[in-house]
C-alpha cells in the first residue's frame, strides 16, 4: 500500500487510493476515510462535485496520521471554469478540507454542456489556472479526469505543463486500452475511477470463477486486474472489512491467461457513457 508510482514531475503516488464518490458527507465520509488511513491506505480521492470535501478534511484529520504521508486528490467542478474561477476553487476546496495543499487536483470533466460549443478554450484558460496552482504549491500535481484523446490533444496545444494523471472509468467492463496506452505515452499516469464498476462486476459469472480459484473475493482479483495492468485503482466503499479487504491485494498474482481472461470481458456490464454526450 506504501509502494508507489512517479508522475513526470518526480510525485510519489501510492497504487492504490481509497474513492469517495458516492460516499455522503458528514459522519460516513469522516468515519470511512479514518477506516481506509487505519487500514493503511496513503492516498485518498475526492472531488468538489461529490459534496464530501468537509467529512473527508475530517477523517484526515482524526486519521492521526501526517498530513505530508497522505496522497490527497480534489477535482475542479464544471460550475467553477475559467482561471479566475479556478483560482477561488481551488482555494475554497483547500478550506473546505482543512488542508494548506493537494497532492493532486483533477480538471473533472472535458467538455461541461454549458461549453460544449467552445470547451478548447475554456480548458486551455482552465489548464493555465491549474499550472498557477501548480506553481503556487497548492498542488503538488495537476491533471484531468474523464478526457478523452480529442480533449488532450486539444489540451496540448496551449499547456505549458502537460497533465500528469488522467482519472478516468476504468474497469474491466470498460477497458479503454486505446485510451490507456495513449495516456501512458504522452507520461500520464491511469487512475480508475469505479475499478469494481460501481460493485456490477460482483455479478460476473466468469469473475467469481476466477475468485473461487484465488480464493479471493471478486473485488480482489478485479483490483488485483488494475494493479498488474499498471493503473491506480480507487474503489469505493463505507463500510470498514470492505475497505480493508480492498487494500489486501499483495499476497497474491493473476496469471497472464487470467488476466486475458479479464481483459475478455469488456463490454459486460454496460460501456462507459461517452463524456461527449453528458448533459452536464
Ligand atoms: P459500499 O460502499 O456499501 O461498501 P466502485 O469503487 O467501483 O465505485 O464500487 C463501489 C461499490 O462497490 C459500492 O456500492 C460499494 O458498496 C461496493 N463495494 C466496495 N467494495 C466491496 C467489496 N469488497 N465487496 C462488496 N462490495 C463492495
Amino acid at each position: 500500500l506504501t509502494d508507489t508510482y512517479t508522475l513526470s514531475n518526480g510525485v510519489q503516488v501510492p497504487i492504490v487510493g481509497f474513492g469517495t464518490w458516492q460516499t455522503p458527507d458528514g459522519d460516513v465520509a469522516e468515519a470511512s476515510v479514518k477506516a481506509a488511513l487505519d487500514a493503511g491506505y496513503r492516498h485518498i480521492d475526492t472531488a468538489t462535485v461529490y459534496g464530501n470535501e468537509v467529512g473527508v478534511g475530517k477523517g484526515l484529520k482524526a486519521s492521526g496520521v501526517a498530513r505530508e504521508d497522505i496522497f490527497l486528490t480534489t477535482k475542479l467542478w464544471n460550475t467553477d471554469r475559467g482561471y479566475d474561477q479556478t483560482l477561488a476553487a481551488m482555494d475554497k476546496s483547500l478550506a473546505s478540507l482543512g488542508v494548506d495543499y493537494v497532492d493532486l487536483y483533477l480538471i473533472h470533466w472535458p467538455n461541461p454542456a454549458a461549453y460544449r460549443d467552445h470547451w478548447q478554450e475554456m480548458n486551455a484558460e482552465t489548464w493555465r489556472a491549474m499550472e498557477a496552482i501548480l506553481k503556487a504549491g497548492k498542488a503538488r500535481a495537476i491533471g484531468v479526469s474523464n478526457f478523452r484523446q480529442h480533449h488532450l490533444e486539444a489540451l496540448f496545444k496551449t499547456a505549458e505543463i502537460k497533465p500528469m494523471v488522467n482519472q478516468i472509468f476504468l474497469n474491466p467492463s470498460d477497458r479503454q486500452a486505446e485510451l490507456t496506452a495513449y495516456n501512458t505515452a504522452h507520461g500520464m499516469l491511469n487512475e480508475g475511477y469505479s475499478p469494481l464498476g460501481t460493485g456490477k462486476m460482483f455479478g460476473v459469472e466468469a469473475l467469481q470463477q476466477l475468485a473461487e480459484r484465488y480464493h479471493k473475493s471478486v473485488a480482489q482479483v478485479v483490483l488485483r486486474w488494475s494493479l498488474q495492468h499498471g493503473f491506480v485503482p480507487l474503489p469505493k466503499s463505507v463500510h470498514s472489512e470492505r475497505i480493508q479487504q480492498n487494500a489486501d491485494l499483495f499476497d497474491f498474482e493473476l496469471s497472464p491467461e487470467d488476466m486475458a481472461v479479464i481483459d475478455g470481458l469488456h463490454g459486460v456490464a454496460g460501456l462507459a457513457k461517452d463524456p461527449d454526450t453528458r448533459e452536464f
